[in-house]
């Protein structure tokens, strides 16, 4: 009996020690995992999109001057009531060959008395936010346009397109094990690679935060998150797909050079016209080649 007693308790401790071992190593995993996993980016989203055609697209556009040439291009038509009476934000729809288009644009602010656009991480994730809740689960790409500014350290010219790889924030800074990632807030986009060289293109990762301008600390985080161009709004909106496992991806046009040394604004006032132009005519291509059903991969 007691010999008994004593090789059950010998049994079961061996298995506890198997089954700690077997945590231990599976707790090693994790944290390896979730070490290695915000520096390199998350999977790409090219293969959802591959897996599936592309019936409608939500166009988010931050300004009026940039979206309005685009908007007349296709005949897109305002679509009334589309968002809260409350807010500011405005929708035209129509279609693309075979594809839905719905456009999106933040309005002019009213709440601060200004008149200027609603430019912006907040207003950008809330009307996304609203969009997506509007047309039901029933958009299949959302396609970010507008204007950012280009790194000269990474090939970016004036007038340039990019397609994003990834996004995240420069001025999010929470140094908190945990919450730094978050503030971070580092995701990839639809793989563009492809689409990029096909339509002469470039590629790069979007940095967002809510200052036109920018101080040596965000250069710094810049830096860390590999950035190509700098905005104000793609790391909001692709947040706001990423909860509802909608792919996004960035077009971005370049109005002005972060590294060359003008001000901004000034650059950016000159360019912005010029800009829009070539948004109108680069965004029916990439319109059209994420819609081909005849491709067989992004
Ligand atoms: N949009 C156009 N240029 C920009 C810049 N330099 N920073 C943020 N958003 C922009």
């Amino acid at each position: 009996m007691r010999g008994n007693h004593n090789d059950q308790i010998a049994k079961s401790s061996e298995a506890n020690t198997r089954k700690k071992m077997s945590v231990g190593i599976w707790h090693c995993l994790i944290i390896f995992l979730s070490l290695f996993y915000p520096t390199t980016g998350l999977k790409s989203q090219g293969s959802i999109v591959e897996d599936m055609a592309i019936k409608h697209v939500l166009i988010p556009i931050v300004m009026e001057a940039e979206a309005t040439p685009f908007v007349k291009h296709l005949g897109l038509k305002p679509v009334a009531a589309f968002f809260p009476s409350n807010t500011p934000f405005l929708a035209f729809s129509g279609e693309h060959h075979n594809t839905k288009v719905t456009v999106i644009t933040l309005g002019k602010d009213k709440v601060y008395g200004t008149g200027v656009d609603n430019v912006g991480t907040v207003s950008a994730s809330l009307a996304t936010y609203l969009a997506l809740s509007k047309l039901e689960g029933d958009v299949d790409l959302v396609m970010n346009a507008g204007t950012c500014g280009g790194f000269k350290r990474k090939g970016a010219g004036i007038g340039d397109v990019f397609l994003t790889t990834g996004v995240a924030n420069h001025d999010r800074r929470i140094p908190i094990p945990g919450f730094d990632t978050y503030g971070t807030g580092k995701l990839a986009t639809v793989d563009s690679s492809k689409m990029a060289s096909k339509l002469g293109y470039k590629t790069g990762v979007c940095t967002t935060g809510n200052s036109l301008d920018w101080v040596e600390k965000d250069d710094d985080l810049m830096k860390e998150n590999d950035a190509s161009v700098k905005d104000m709004e793609a790391a909001a909106i692709a947040w706001t797909c990423a909860m509802s496992e909608i792919p996004y991806l960035g077009v971005k046009v370049v109005t002005d050079i972060v590294d060359g040394g003008i001000a901004t604004q000034e650059e950016f006032m000159a360019n912005l016209a010029s800009a829009a132009e070539s948004l109108q005519k680069a965004l029916p291509l990439v319109l059209d080649y994420v819609c081909d059903e005849t491709r067989e991969e992004l």
